[in-house]
Protein backbone atom coordinates (compact mmCIF):
# COMPACT_ATOMS: atom_id res chain seq x y z
CA UNK A 1 0.00 0.00 0.00
CA UNK A 2 2.70 2.49 1.12
CA UNK A 3 4.32 1.74 -2.03
CA UNK A 4 1.84 2.22 -4.13
CA UNK A 5 1.12 5.82 -2.52
CA UNK A 6 5.30 6.53 -3.25
CA UNK A 7 4.69 5.65 -6.62
CA UNK A 8 1.27 7.57 -7.16
CA UNK A 9 3.49 10.77 -5.89
CA UNK A 10 6.54 10.23 -7.67
CA UNK A 11 4.33 9.92 -10.94
CA UNK A 12 2.56 12.60 -9.97
CA UNK A 13 5.81 15.27 -9.41
CA UNK A 14 7.07 14.11 -12.51
CA UNK A 15 3.79 15.00 -15.05
CA UNK A 16 4.31 18.35 -12.69
CA UNK A 17 7.67 18.93 -13.39
CA UNK A 18 6.73 18.23 -17.46
CA UNK A 19 4.08 20.48 -17.29
CA UNK A 20 5.94 23.51 -15.20
CA UNK A 21 8.27 23.24 -18.28
CA UNK A 22 6.28 23.56 -21.17
CA UNK A 23 5.28 27.51 -20.94
CA UNK A 24 3.02 29.70 -22.47
CA UNK A 25 4.61 32.02 -24.31
CA UNK A 26 2.63 35.90 -24.89
CA UNK A 27 0.46 36.01 -27.73
CA UNK A 28 2.01 37.27 -31.04
CA UNK A 29 1.50 40.85 -31.73
CA UNK A 30 0.18 40.77 -35.20
CA UNK A 31 -0.47 44.63 -35.41
CA UNK A 32 3.01 45.42 -34.39
CA UNK A 33 4.95 48.16 -36.58
CA UNK A 34 7.41 47.05 -38.86
CA UNK A 35 8.75 48.12 -42.46
CA UNK A 36 6.94 47.24 -45.06
CA UNK A 37 7.47 44.06 -46.75
CA UNK A 38 9.12 45.57 -50.21
CA UNK A 39 11.12 47.97 -47.68
CA UNK A 40 12.62 44.33 -46.05
CA UNK A 41 13.30 42.84 -49.03
CA UNK A 42 15.29 45.90 -50.27
CA UNK A 43 17.49 45.89 -47.35
CA UNK A 44 17.44 41.92 -46.44
CA UNK A 45 21.13 40.83 -45.57
CA UNK A 46 23.08 38.50 -43.80
CA UNK A 47 24.76 39.68 -40.14
CA UNK A 48 27.56 38.01 -38.34
CA UNK A 49 27.75 40.36 -35.56
CA UNK A 50 25.83 40.20 -32.74
CA UNK A 51 24.85 42.63 -29.36
CA UNK A 52 24.48 40.51 -26.29
CA UNK A 53 21.14 42.41 -25.68
CA UNK A 54 18.69 39.26 -25.35
CA UNK A 55 15.08 39.39 -27.00
CA UNK A 56 12.16 39.64 -24.60
CA UNK A 57 9.49 37.08 -24.55
CA UNK A 58 7.36 39.10 -26.91
CA UNK A 59 10.09 39.44 -29.10
CA UNK A 60 10.71 35.89 -29.36
CA UNK A 61 6.95 35.15 -29.28
CA UNK A 62 6.59 37.25 -32.55
CA UNK A 63 9.63 35.66 -34.10
CA UNK A 64 8.72 32.10 -33.90
CA UNK A 65 5.10 32.70 -35.18
CA UNK A 66 6.69 34.47 -38.38
CA UNK A 67 8.51 31.79 -38.87
CA UNK A 68 6.18 28.87 -38.44
CA UNK A 69 3.22 29.95 -36.22
CA UNK A 70 -0.37 29.43 -36.20
CA UNK A 71 -2.01 31.58 -38.29
CA UNK A 72 -5.73 30.09 -38.52
CA UNK A 73 -8.29 28.63 -36.63
CA UNK A 74 -7.04 25.43 -38.56
CA UNK A 75 -4.43 24.91 -37.35
CA UNK A 76 -2.29 26.06 -40.93
CA UNK A 77 0.67 28.17 -40.27
CA UNK A 78 2.63 31.21 -41.63
CA UNK A 79 4.46 28.83 -43.17
CA UNK A 80 3.30 26.43 -45.69
CA UNK A 81 4.61 22.58 -45.99
CA UNK A 82 4.06 19.97 -48.81
CA UNK A 83 0.62 18.38 -48.53
CA UNK A 84 -0.03 20.46 -44.94
CA UNK A 85 1.99 18.19 -43.38
CA UNK A 86 4.07 20.67 -41.27
CA UNK A 87 7.08 18.97 -40.47
CA UNK A 88 9.12 21.46 -39.52
CA UNK A 89 9.85 21.66 -36.01
CA UNK A 90 12.05 24.88 -34.39
CA UNK A 91 14.07 24.62 -31.76
CA UNK A 92 15.20 27.36 -29.68
CA UNK A 93 18.84 27.88 -27.80
CA UNK A 94 19.49 30.35 -25.42
CA UNK A 95 22.30 30.78 -23.20
CA UNK A 96 19.75 28.66 -20.34
CA UNK A 97 18.03 26.77 -21.95
CA UNK A 98 16.49 24.45 -25.14
CA UNK A 99 13.30 24.33 -26.31
CA UNK A 100 11.00 23.65 -29.17
CA UNK A 101 8.18 25.78 -30.46
CA UNK A 102 4.94 24.14 -30.27
CA UNK A 103 2.90 25.98 -33.27
CA UNK A 104 -0.26 24.85 -32.01
CA UNK A 105 -0.84 25.95 -28.59
CA UNK A 106 1.96 28.94 -28.93
CA UNK A 107 4.13 27.50 -26.49
CA UNK A 108 7.78 26.51 -25.46
CA UNK A 109 8.20 22.80 -24.32
CA UNK A 110 11.77 22.81 -22.33
CA UNK A 111 14.18 20.09 -24.35
CA UNK A 112 17.29 20.89 -22.02
CA UNK A 113 18.98 23.29 -19.90
CA UNK A 114 22.32 24.75 -20.16
CA UNK A 115 23.71 27.32 -22.84
CA UNK A 116 24.29 24.65 -25.87
CA UNK A 117 24.53 27.32 -28.51
CA UNK A 118 27.48 26.33 -29.39
CA UNK A 119 26.82 23.66 -31.27
CA UNK A 120 24.45 25.54 -32.96
CA UNK A 121 27.43 27.26 -34.12
CA UNK A 122 30.01 24.69 -34.79
CA UNK A 123 32.69 25.79 -36.46
CA UNK A 124 31.76 29.70 -36.52
CA UNK A 125 32.60 30.81 -33.38
CA UNK A 126 30.57 34.29 -34.22
CA UNK A 127 27.17 32.05 -33.92
CA UNK A 128 27.63 31.69 -30.25
CA UNK A 129 27.32 35.23 -29.39
CA UNK A 130 23.48 35.70 -30.70
CA UNK A 131 21.14 35.38 -27.86
CA UNK A 132 18.80 33.09 -29.78
CA UNK A 133 19.95 30.46 -32.63
CA UNK A 134 16.85 28.78 -33.95
CA UNK A 135 17.34 25.06 -35.35
CA UNK A 136 15.22 23.81 -38.22
CA UNK A 137 14.65 20.34 -37.98
CA UNK A 138 12.59 18.21 -40.61
CA UNK A 139 10.65 15.45 -39.14
CA UNK A 140 10.65 12.83 -42.18
CA UNK A 141 7.95 10.80 -39.45
CA UNK A 142 5.67 13.54 -39.92
CA UNK A 143 5.74 13.60 -43.54
CA UNK A 144 5.17 10.08 -43.24
CA UNK A 145 7.64 9.67 -46.08
CA UNK A 146 11.11 9.49 -46.68
CA UNK A 147 12.06 8.76 -50.63
CA UNK A 148 14.17 11.30 -52.34
CA UNK A 149 11.00 13.13 -53.36
CA UNK A 150 9.98 13.62 -49.40
CA UNK A 151 13.14 14.77 -48.77
CA UNK A 152 13.48 17.82 -51.53
CA UNK A 153 9.41 18.83 -50.40
CA UNK A 154 11.23 18.95 -46.53
CA UNK A 155 14.03 21.21 -47.29
CA UNK A 156 12.13 23.45 -49.60
CA UNK A 157 9.49 23.46 -46.32
CA UNK A 158 12.22 24.60 -44.37
CA UNK A 159 13.94 27.07 -46.65
CA UNK A 160 10.49 28.74 -46.62
CA UNK A 161 10.91 28.89 -42.39
CA UNK A 162 13.86 30.27 -42.90
CA UNK A 163 13.00 32.93 -45.20
CA UNK A 164 10.32 33.83 -43.18
CA UNK A 165 12.79 34.20 -40.24
CA UNK A 166 15.47 36.45 -42.51
CA UNK A 167 12.37 38.51 -43.68
CA UNK A 168 10.74 39.14 -40.40
CA UNK A 169 13.97 40.05 -38.58
CA UNK A 170 14.86 42.27 -41.35
CA UNK A 171 11.70 44.12 -40.78
CA UNK A 172 11.61 44.60 -37.21
CA UNK A 173 15.03 45.57 -36.74
CA UNK A 174 16.73 42.04 -36.08
CA UNK A 175 19.42 40.79 -37.13
CA UNK A 176 20.20 37.34 -38.74
CA UNK A 177 22.13 35.02 -41.26
CA UNK A 178 20.54 31.61 -42.61
CA UNK A 179 22.66 28.75 -41.85
CA UNK A 180 23.60 25.11 -42.78
CA UNK A 181 26.85 24.97 -40.50
CA UNK A 182 26.25 23.55 -37.07
CA UNK A 183 27.18 19.75 -34.96
CA UNK A 184 24.63 18.26 -36.58
CA UNK A 185 25.52 14.67 -34.51
CA UNK A 186 25.54 16.94 -31.28
CA UNK A 187 22.07 18.52 -31.90
CA UNK A 188 20.87 14.82 -32.75
CA UNK A 189 22.02 13.78 -30.05
CA UNK A 190 20.56 16.80 -27.35
CA UNK A 191 17.50 17.06 -28.97
CA UNK A 192 17.02 13.40 -29.39
CA UNK A 193 16.38 13.19 -32.74
CA UNK A 194 16.02 9.55 -34.38
CA UNK A 195 17.65 9.22 -37.86
CA UNK A 196 14.20 10.19 -39.75
CA UNK A 197 14.53 13.91 -37.76
CA UNK A 198 16.93 15.63 -39.86
CA UNK A 199 18.53 19.37 -38.24
CA UNK A 200 18.87 21.55 -41.57
CA UNK A 201 19.11 24.85 -41.26
CA UNK A 202 19.55 27.46 -38.57
CA UNK A 203 19.11 31.10 -37.80
CA UNK A 204 21.19 32.98 -34.77
CA UNK A 205 19.19 36.05 -34.32
CA UNK A 206 19.54 39.06 -31.92
CA UNK A 207 20.69 42.45 -32.44
CA UNK A 208 23.27 44.14 -34.51
CA UNK A 209 26.67 44.07 -32.92
CA UNK A 210 26.99 48.22 -31.92
C1 LIG B 1 20.97 27.29 -47.45
C2 LIG B 1 21.96 28.29 -46.94
C3 LIG B 1 22.99 27.88 -46.12
C4 LIG B 1 23.89 28.82 -45.61
N1 LIG B 1 24.85 28.41 -44.72
C5 LIG B 1 25.66 29.32 -44.16
C6 LIG B 1 26.60 28.93 -43.18
O1 LIG B 1 26.68 27.77 -42.79
N2 LIG B 1 27.37 29.89 -42.63
C7 LIG B 1 27.28 31.20 -42.99
O2 LIG B 1 28.03 32.02 -42.44
N3 LIG B 1 26.41 31.61 -43.92
C8 LIG B 1 25.60 30.70 -44.52
N4 LIG B 1 24.66 31.11 -45.44
C9 LIG B 1 24.52 32.54 -45.75
C10 LIG B 1 25.07 32.85 -47.12
O3 LIG B 1 26.47 32.79 -47.13
C11 LIG B 1 24.56 34.27 -47.52
O4 LIG B 1 23.16 34.25 -47.55
C12 LIG B 1 25.11 34.66 -48.87
O5 LIG B 1 26.50 34.92 -48.78
C13 LIG B 1 24.44 35.91 -49.43
O6 LIG B 1 24.55 36.98 -48.50
P1 LIG B 1 23.23 37.74 -48.00
O7 LIG B 1 22.43 36.78 -47.18
O8 LIG B 1 23.74 38.91 -47.20
O9 LIG B 1 22.47 38.15 -49.23
C14 LIG B 1 23.78 30.19 -45.97
C15 LIG B 1 22.73 30.58 -46.81
C16 LIG B 1 21.84 29.68 -47.28
C17 LIG B 1 20.69 30.15 -48.13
Amino acid sequence: MKKKFFTLAALSLCMTLAVAQTINLPAPNKSKKTATVMEALATRHSERAFSPQKLTDQELSDLLWAACGKNREDGKLTAPTAMNRQEIRVFVFTDSKVSEYLPQTNQLRQVATGDHRGIVAGRQEFAKSAPVSLVIVADMDKFKSNDQRAQTMVSVDAGIVCQNINIYCEAVGLVTVPRATMDHDAIRKLLGLNENQIPLLNNPVGYKAK
